[in-house]
């Protein structure tokens, strides 16, 4: 155990003074003032909350919040729209379609259109990511066992190892692989013909990736960021698949202020329904998300006009994303 040092004796004599010269709180204000702190968001919970990025909770709510079929999927206008001619000429011909690339920021809808393309080709998806795939060995394990017209989506592509993308290369291409057995001069390459398949891989860092890997694929989108009129749809289509009521100024305000991003959007709007739930009368409104942005605002007694001196001290903690923040580049 340390010893306290020389002045913390000094200190704690001081603290003890300041908080005698502190005037007295009522029982009700203290009240108020824990909840307040509590109701505050700290500095990592408000970088979480604008953060593109899924949490490892968040993503079995994104999987259900997530559209199933192309129709369902909102804005991306240019890349559905091209998405649906590639598949549904794909179906026509009864062959898998091109390998598709999806590029582009965390959160704006990669994992969910790969999905979405094996949904509308009626495939079974195999899901897996480059982090995964450390040996060319765990590549050929899942390519091995494919059946024909089957959907692999490789997330996070710009992060396979080397010698598997060397595979990946040959896969793509004649769909066979070389099984290496043995090492060294003795060494031997087996060719193992693969069921022809889909390879759909999304990446957030497409110029990582070597350009004999990138032009392999028929199909490249690259994801924008979304206007807020499509995020107030989206908004709007999560809040009823999640029973919130919620209010096309709740959804206007949610989601101007998403960055351009739906998993913002979705996130947002869970918090925002929480705060209405628990403080105000569980419609998601204007007023509602701009209170709850002021960090506590409405305090325990459910939604009152902050006009008091505790509304106005709460209004410091205003750390709402700003709506100037456009989340373009
Ligand atoms: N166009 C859209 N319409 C409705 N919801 C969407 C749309 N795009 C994304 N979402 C929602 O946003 C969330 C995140 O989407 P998704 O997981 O597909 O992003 P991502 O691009 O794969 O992100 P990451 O790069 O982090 O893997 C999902 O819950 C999904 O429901
Ligand atoms: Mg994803």
């Amino acid at each position: 155990m340390t010893e306290p040092g020389p002045g913390t004796g000094q200190a704690h004599a001081a603290a003890e003074e300041a908080a005698r010269a502190a005037p007295e709180l009522s029982q009700a204000e203290l009240d108020r003032l824990s909840q307040a702190e509590l109701d505050r968001p700290s500095q990592a919970d408000q970088d979480r909350l604008v953060s593109p990025l899924a949490g490892a909770d968040e993503r079995v709510i994104e999987g259900a919040l997530r559209p199933k079929r192309l129709s369902d999927f909102i804005g991306q206008g240019r890349v559905r729209e091209q998405l649906s001619l590639v598949l549904t000429g794909a179906l026509r011909r009864g062959k898998p379609p091109d390998h598709v690339l999806l590029s582009g920021p965390p959160g704006l809808g990669k994992t969910t259109i790969a999905m979405i393309i094996a949904a509308e080709l009626g495939a079974p998806l195999r899901i897996t990511s480059g982090p995964a795939i450390e040996r060319s060995g765990d590549l050929a394990a899942v390519l091995s066992t494919l059946g024909e017209g089957e959907v692999v989506f490789i997330d996070e592509i710009h992060r396979v190892a080397r010698p598997a993308e060397e595979m990946l290369y040959l896969a793509m291409e004649d769909f066979r692989v070389d099984v290496i057995v043995g090492k060294g001069p003795g060494a031997t390459a087996i060719p193992l013909e693969i069921a022809p398949f889909t390879l759909v891989a999304a990446t957030t860092r497409a110029g990582l990736l070597p350009a004999p890997l990138r032009d392999r694929f028929g199909f490249t989108a690259h994801l924008d960021f979304y206007e807020a009129a499509e995020l107030e749809i989206i908004v709007r289509r999560s809040a009823a698949l999640l029973g919130v009521a919620l209010r096309d100024d709740g959804a206007e305000e949610i989601a101007g202020r998403s960055r351009g991003t739906p998993r913002i959007a979705n996130r947002l709007l869970r918090r925002v329904r929480d705060f209405a739930e628990v403080r105000c009368d569980g419609v998601v409104t204007r007023e509602v998300a701009a209170r709850w942005s002021a960090g506590s605002a409405a305090g325990r007694s459910g939604c009152p006009p902050s006009r008091s001196r505790w509304g106005r001290r709460r209004r410091r903690w205003r750390w709402w994303p700003s709506r100037s923040w456009s989340g373009r580049a």
